[in-house]
């Protein structure tokens, strides 16, 4: 008899620690990782911005896209260059720095980011970003971390999704002996390495593509002479950044005699424009987004 009373007790006593074991991981997984954390994390995108009106509807595209795959998380804006809101902030639109950006949703109660970078190559823009989060990852009664989601071209495999999706858009009406010229940026920081690599990428994939940078190389120079030392008729010019802003609409394709329109046809070779930013192609934003994911997947984890 005593035995088995003994016995049962043990049972009970092993039913209720079980139970109550039950009941705490559930609370801990509801209370913990359903309900608090989403509330905490936020989205910042961050692009170079742009003055354009009609390439900052782009934007809202983005916005649109970023919301349809993190639903319910709160998504911010952020602009690196200070020169482009500066000239908004005459206009009377406000637009903030990475750093605003990051300290209002700390003291909005958030306390992990993922900034995701909109910008093409992993320069200068971006260097920047990853030293704000840096500095205010882990400030006291602010974020507690921040992490950076990388730019269209980060990697190989990056560039060529990226060159087969900028050739599926290319309009249909060009004909394969028409060279296509991309236009990058440019820029004096190693990044720019990414362009000749895309640059080869283009070529291995359609032989009459070219690309060229305001800023940096492959330069225009010698690129224009190579189309025409090739006795191309006709060249399709496409911007190679995110939105088709101030240099795709006066560097590439303005009425100005330097233009890269105007010196092709100097040189009798006729053009046609697409005025389309990269930001424009739902496939091209998934790929930023796809950054963004591995960024968002990172919070809570370092
Ligand atoms: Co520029």
């Amino acid at each position: 008899m005593l035995l088995v009373s003994r016995s049962r007790w043990r049972w009970w006593a092993a039913c209720v620690g079980l139970a109550a074991c039950l009941l705490w991981s559930w609370g801990a997984q509801a209370g913990g990782h359903e309900a608090v954390q989403p509330a905490n994390k936020a989205i910042l995108l961050v692009s170079f911005g742009t003055s354009v009106p009609q390439a900052r509807q782009v934007f809202a595209k983005i916005e649109e896209a970023t919301k349809a795959r993190f639903p319910g998380v709160e998504v911010r804006w952020a602009f690196t260059a200070k020169k482009v809101r500066q000239k908004l902030a005459r206009e009377g639109q406000v637009t903030l720095s990475p750093a605003q950006a990051l300290a209002n949703l700390a003291e909005d109660g958030y306390t992990q980011v993922a900034a995701q970078s909109l910008h093409i190559i992993p320069g200068e823009e971006f260097d920047g970003l990853k030293d704000t989060a840096q500095r205010f990852a882990g400030m006291p009664k602010g974020l507690k971390q921040v992490t950076v989601g990388q730019p269209l071209l980060a990697s190989p495999p990056d560039m060529r999704r990226v060159a087969q999706v900028m050739l599926a858009h290319v309009p249909k009406e060009r004909r394969p002996s028409e060279a296509l010229v991309f236009m990058g940026h440019g820029t004096a920081h190693q990044a720019n390495e990414v362009y000749p690599a895309m640059a080869a990428i283009f070529k291995e994939l359609d032989a009459n593509t070219f690309l060229a940078t305001v800023e940096g190389s492959p330069e225009w120079d010698k690129v224009k002479q190579e189309i025409k030392a090739r006795g191309i008729k006709k060249a399709w010019l496409i911007p190679l950044m995110s939105v088709a802003g101030d240099h795709a609409r006066n560097d590439m394709a303005g009425q100005e005699d330097d233009s890269w329109a105007s010196q092709l046809s100097q040189a009798g070779i006729a053009s046609q424009p697409v005025l389309m930013g990269m930001a424009e192609y739902p496939e091209v934003v998934a790929v930023w987004l796809d950054h963004l994911q591995t960024a968002w997947d990172r919070l809570g984890k370092e």
